[in-house]
This record gives structure tokens, C-alpha cells and sequence, in this order.
């Protein structure tokens, strides 16, 4: 297990000097996070991810296995270990999206949306609240997949991804005029954007092999749901998009990865 000297990863990234010295506060481990000990029960206050799409051919090598329950199972692990070190009343936010492909000859969709947010309620006792519908931009028009201009084996083309929300127990309690609450706050253009339900933001650029998401995803989840000096976790990091965001706004970030993206 490494935790990777972060100055070191902001100089190699170009990140600016201002970054540099913020971004002294992430730690990221090389490691599965479904063993997350070195956090502290109860000490993460926003969990901001995206893990592997299950059932996406990309993943097959990692999971083993092409069985949508079974790869679903392999990253509950992590969802318990995201439990525990979550504060009461902290936030998970879960872009993922659900997957289509041809097994055994037949062409399905895996609901890896519904399928999430039935199971953290059902076993982790989680609250879902309303999800995003992030729609990207994309200059190509959505391939059809069907025979030309005729019925009835057409199939729907899939434009969005989802960002699930989900609490830990009751919503958190603040003293009356907490001063970091307020120097948090966002403004009413920002959350008549950020709390709708409808998404619209390019994805990242040059990201195929990380499969990440852009900034702007965990930059509005940040400041939508936590407050300066608190701490947000990634367990599937990937480029540690969410850690690096983060400690720029002032957050403490920590990120998992099994594979370390991070240039040497
Ligand atoms: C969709 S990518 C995350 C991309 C990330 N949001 C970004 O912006 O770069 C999912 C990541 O989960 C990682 N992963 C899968 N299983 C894991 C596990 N058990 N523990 C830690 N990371 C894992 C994969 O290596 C992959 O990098």
C-alpha cells in the first residue's frame, strides 16, 4: 500500500503553486477500499465517487466474472466500508450508469441505477434522495441500434448518466450561524443550477482510460454538500478528480485506487 507524496503528483500534473500548497491536505492510498482502515469511523463527512460500471466490457478483466449480481457484490465491500466511516448524516454521491450489452446471444440493460439504490437502503440502511440526471454533451449523435427506418427491434439509445444521492441517517445539525456553514454558502444562480434535477455538462476531456468524470461533477457535489474544513472521500478514485477538487476548495480529500493513475 502507498500513500503517494501529493506534492510530488501536483508538480507532475501541472498543477499551479496555489494548488500545490492546498493540496497538501489529500492522502491517497493504492489499495481496494474495501478495507479503508485507515479512516476513522465516523470521520468522513461527503463521499463523492464513481465506481466501475458493472457489466461494461471494460471491467470484465477486473471483475472476473460477467454477471451483473456477482459484480455488484464484489463492490458492496466498499459501499459497507463508505458506511462506516461516514459521519451521521453525511452525504454519498454515486455517478453511475446503467450498462447494455449482448450476453448469450440476447441484447439487455443491466440496471445498475435501480439496482444500487434498492440495496444501500435495503442493506446499509441509507435514505436515497432525488438523483441527478446528468445528460453530456457530446458532439456525436447517438448511434441507433436497430435495422434502418423500421419496427419493431429498435432499441433506445442510452444519452445519461445518474448521480445517486443517498444520507446517512438524520440530516446534520450545525450551531445557529455557524461562520464556516455560512462562508460555504453558494449563491441563488449556483443552486437554482445545481439543485435541479437535470444536469448538462460536457465530460472530460482525453478521459478513456481513467473513465473520469470532469471537474465540474465533483465541484458542485462538494459545495453543494459539505462545508469548508470538512472531509470527502473517494473510494474509486481513478485520477483522484474528487481528492484534487477538493483541496481546492478547502476540503480534506482521501482517495482509494487499485490501480495508481498517478505519474511516477
Ligand atoms: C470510473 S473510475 C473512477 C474515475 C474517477 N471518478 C476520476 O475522475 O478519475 C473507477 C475506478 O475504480 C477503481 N476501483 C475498482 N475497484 C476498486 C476497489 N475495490 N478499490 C479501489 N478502487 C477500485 C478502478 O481502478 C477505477 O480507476
Amino acid at each position: 500500500m502507498d500513500v503517494v507524496d501529493w506534492l510530488g503528483l501536483a508538480e507532475s500534473m501541472h498543477i499551479s503553486t496555489h494548488q500545490e500548497k492546498e493540496a497538501k491536505r489529500m492522502r491517497f492510498y493504492n489499495k481496494s477500499s474495501t478495507d479503508m482502515k485507515e479512516v476513522k469511523t465516523g470521520s468522513v463527512h461527503l463521499i463523492v465517487t464513481s465506481p466501475m460500471y458493472c457489466m461494461v466490457e471494460k471491467w470484465d478483466s477486473v471483475y472476473g466474472l460477467v454477471d451483473f449480481e456477482w459484480q455488484h457484490n464484489k463492490l458492496f465491500g466498499t459501499w459497507l466500508e463508505c458506511n462506516r466511516v461516514l459521519v451521521e448524516g453525511g452525504i454519498i454521491c454515486v455517478n453511475i450508469g446503467d450498462a447494455t450489452r449482448s450476453v448469450n446471444g440476447n441484447f439487455e440493460c443491466f440496471p445498475n441505477c435501480a439496482w444500487l439504490t434498492f440495496n444501500m437502503k435495503k442493506y446499509l440502511g441509507l435514505t436515497p434522495l432525488v438523483p441527478i440526471i446528468w445528460k453530456k454533451i457530446s458532439n456525436r449523435p447517438n448511434a441507433f441500434l436497430g435495422s434502418g427506418m423500421i419496427p419493431p427491434n429498435g432499441y433506445v439509445s442510452q444519452d445519461h448518466e445518474m448521480i445517486l444521492i443517498f444520507r446517512k441517517g438524520s440530516p446534520r445539525r450545525y450551531p445557529p450561524k455557524d461562520p464556516k456553514r455560512y462562508a460555504s454558502s453558494f449563491t441563488k444562480e449556483e443552486r437554482d443550477v445545481w439543485f435541479s434535477q437535470t444536469w448538462t455538462v460536457p465530460g472530460a476531456r482525453g478521459a478513456s482510460e481513467t473513465s473520469s468524470f470532469p471537474e465540474e461533477i465533483p465541484y458542485r457535489l462538494i459545495r453543494m454538500f459539505s462545508i469548508e474544513g470538512e472531509t470527502v472521500l473517494d473510494p474509486f478514485a481513478g485520477a483522484c478528480t474528487t481528492g484534487i477538487v477538493a483541496d481546492r476548495l478547502g476540503r480534506q480529500g482521501i482517495c482509494y485506487d487499485i490501480i495508481n493513475y498517478i505519474p511516477e
